[in-house]
């Protein structure tokens, strides 16, 4: 089965509509703190009845309207999809830790692939209501405006998020923390790794490094920031879409410099 660019546009649109759909859904109960339970996976890994609901709703539709497609949800959802087909691969709540302590910063990060072509890109913030989106190969917009990097030369002004999760382990995000100091950028952590992808598309800041991260996390980013006019490493090598990855994305301008200075294990440019 092939997929031509009008079946990837149409799912495009559907994937901006539903994003804004289940945005709503879950701003609403971030916004009604008694409406929902708070519970882990392991340390630092939180989980709300949220991320389930809103996945489901998310499969859901996107099952009925493309019964062949294919789909990884970070809570669990899956389905092969046929051969060739697209898969969407979803994070219901980016940002669950910030979600359930009532800090509104959160999104909804929704991607299709086709082969290791990232084709679309959604990142829904409900709180502020800001969308970016992409489609591979017409470019990225935040609320439908066209996003573009940062134009950055150096760092002297610029900043970097470094995501962290517990599976890369405390020392190696310490050491890759005091490396970005070490550049002179300013060094932020959000919470929110699909959110922080997005604003380095959106040139808001100059790059984003991680030492593991799954697809499901970046997917969506990293078309956005393609499509913006910036730099990202394969994040697709090997076994990237099913185990995770690390990743870098940057601004052109300073790319050269986050990657020396960042110098990550395993990395494929
Ligand atoms: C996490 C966040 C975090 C990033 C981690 C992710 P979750 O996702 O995006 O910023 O650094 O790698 O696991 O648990 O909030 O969906
Ligand atoms: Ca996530
Ligand atoms: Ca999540």
């Amino acid at each position: 089965m092939s997929f031509d660019s009008l079946a990837l546009d149409i799912r495009f649109e559907v994937a901006k509509a539903l994003a804004r759909e289940v945005g709503e859904v879950a701003k609403k109960r971030f916004l009604d703190r008694s409406s929902f339970t708070i519970g882990f996976k392991g340390p630092q890994d939180y989980l709300t009845e949220v991320d389930g609901e809103v996945e489901r709703l998310i499969f859901s539709r996107l099952h009925q309207l493309f019964p062949e497609d294919g789909f990884i949800g970070e809570e669990g959802a899956g389905l092969p999809g046929h051969e060739g087909a697209p898969v969407w691969v979803v994070d219901p709540i980016d940002g669950t830790a910030n979600f359930a302590k009532g800090i509104p910063h959160f999104c909804i990060s929704i991607a299709a692939i086709v082969g290791r072509n990232v084709e679309i890109g959604i990142i829904y913030d409900p709180m502020v209501d800001e969308i970016f989106a992409a489609r591979r190969g017409a470019g990225a917009t935040l609320n439908g405006v066209t996003m573009k990097i940062s134009q950055a030369q150096d760092l002297t002004a610029g900043s970097v998020e470094v995501g962290w999760n517990l599976k890369a382990g405390p020392g190696k995000y310490l050491a890759l923390v005091g490396r970005m100091v070490g550049t002179g950028a300013s060094v932020f952590r959000c919470g929110s790794g699909a959110l922080g992808l997005a604003y380095v598309a959106a040139g808001r800041r100059d790059a984003y490094v991680e030492n593991f991260i799954n697809s499901w996390d970046c997917l969506a980013g990293i078309v956005l920031i393609r499509e913006a006019g910036g730099y990202v490493s394969d994040f697709l090598a090997g076994e990237g879409l099913r185990k995770g990855n690390p990743l870098l994305a940057a601004a052109p301008g300073v790319k050269d410099t986050i990657w020396r200075a960042a110098a990550i294990e395993g990395l494929v440019p």
